[in-house]
């Protein structure tokens, strides 16, 4: 079974195939270059970017794997959640595609995919917390098997990586901001300034990262950018508790064999040691996709595609509309 996976819902161009459950190829475009400059993604640019390659990204990608366009059995493609004029470029090409070789197309959802990142691992069981920590999004999913997700605890105002990316800003660092936080970490001590960990309560399974956000301003207001490694490190590790106690909640509110990473954010080394060391203390099974499958990329739509296909969903109607279903 050949699965093509493509993804447009914000700023990365991916195109994955996914063959017999192996990854054949993973092509990402970024538009880093586009948006550094504005210091956030400007939606009719990134629009702009994937329509002038996703027919290059395709064909670099049926070149790199092999594979023949005839032998495509399925497409899949982000419907949901993002940008409305990056999703409707992917799903625009999809449909174009799967009517003209006459193949079945399913549109997925983006976050579900986050997930399913994971899923090739067969050492996964279900139920299972799906936690997703990404620029868009910081979600907690229960999953009761690969195709049923409910949806627990999300962000109130920023999500995760929003929130280091407008850090990293505030900082004068690059966009996107993560990697660039991350970086200047590991020179910092983490506990030189006490930034808020925002709970929202003693139960809450929601998260705020505004309050974060804005403490940070003012430390800066207030102190310069002298000491800049510290800033980058204590406010990590704000997040990095954040994350974890709202996680621990999860887990003694919902019984569940495995905890399942995904999202751009869990790229980030301190974030992946701290869930490692929790997962060790706690004894849940803990999956954290490779690198390359944290970023959007077009393998997690294909695996989230397959995993559909196997648990006997229909395929979505070969038509044009990007709405939340
Ligand atoms: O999952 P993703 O590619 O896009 C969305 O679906 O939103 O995630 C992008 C986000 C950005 O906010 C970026 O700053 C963050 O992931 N990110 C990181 C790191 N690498 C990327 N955040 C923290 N540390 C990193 N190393
Ligand atoms: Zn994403």
């Amino acid at each position: 079974m050949t699965i093509l996976g493509i993804e447009t819902s914000c700023d990365e161009t991916g195109i994955g195939i996914l063959r017999d459950d192996k990854i054949l190829c993973n092509i990402i475009a970024t538009q880093e270059d586009i948006h550094s400059v504005y210091g956030g993604v400007v939606p009719e640019l990134a629009s702009r970017a994937h329509i002038e390659r996703i027919d290059i990204l395709f064909n670099k990608a049926i070149r790199e794997s092999g594979v023949k366009v005839s032998d495509i059995d399925y497409i899949g493609v982000t419907k949901t959640p993002g940008l409305k004029g990056a999703l409707l470029v992917g799903v625009s090409f999809a449909v174009g595609l799967a009517y003209s070789i006459r193949k079945p197309l399913y549109k997925v959802n983006h976050l579900y995919s986050h997930i399913a990142s994971n899923f090739l691992n067969p050492e996964i069981k279900f139920p299972a917390l799906g936690f997703v920590v990404s620029g868009g999004h910081t979600t907690f999913f229960y999953i009761k098997a690969p195709v049923s997700f409910e949806t627990v605890g999300r962000t109130l105002d920023d999500a995760c990586g929003e929130t280091f990316d407008k850090v990293a800003r505030m900082l004068h660092l690059g966009f996107p901001g993560g990697p660039y936080i991350e970086k200047m970490a590991e020179k910092g001590e983490e506990t030189k300034i006490k930034f808020p960990v925002v709970l929202l309560g003693k139960t809450s399974l929601d998260f705020s990262f505004s309050g974060l956000k804005t403490a940070v301003l003012y430390y800066i207001k207030k102190n310069g950018l002298r000491d800049i490694q510290d800033i980058c490190a204590s406010f990590q590790k704000a997040v990095g508790d954040t994350l974890i106690e709202k996680t621990s909640r999860c887990l003694e509110r919902y019984s569940v064999k495995s905890l399942l990473l995904g999202g751009g954010v869990v790229q980030n080394g301190y974030i992946r040691k701290r869930f490692h060391e929790f997962s060790d203390k706690k004894g849940i099974k803990l999956f954290i996709p490779d690198k390359k499958l944290c970023l959007d990329n077009g393998a997690m739509i294909a695996i989230m595609t397959s995993f559909l296909i196997k648990h006997g969903v229909s395929p979505s109607e070969n038509t044009i509309e990007v709405l939340p279903t």
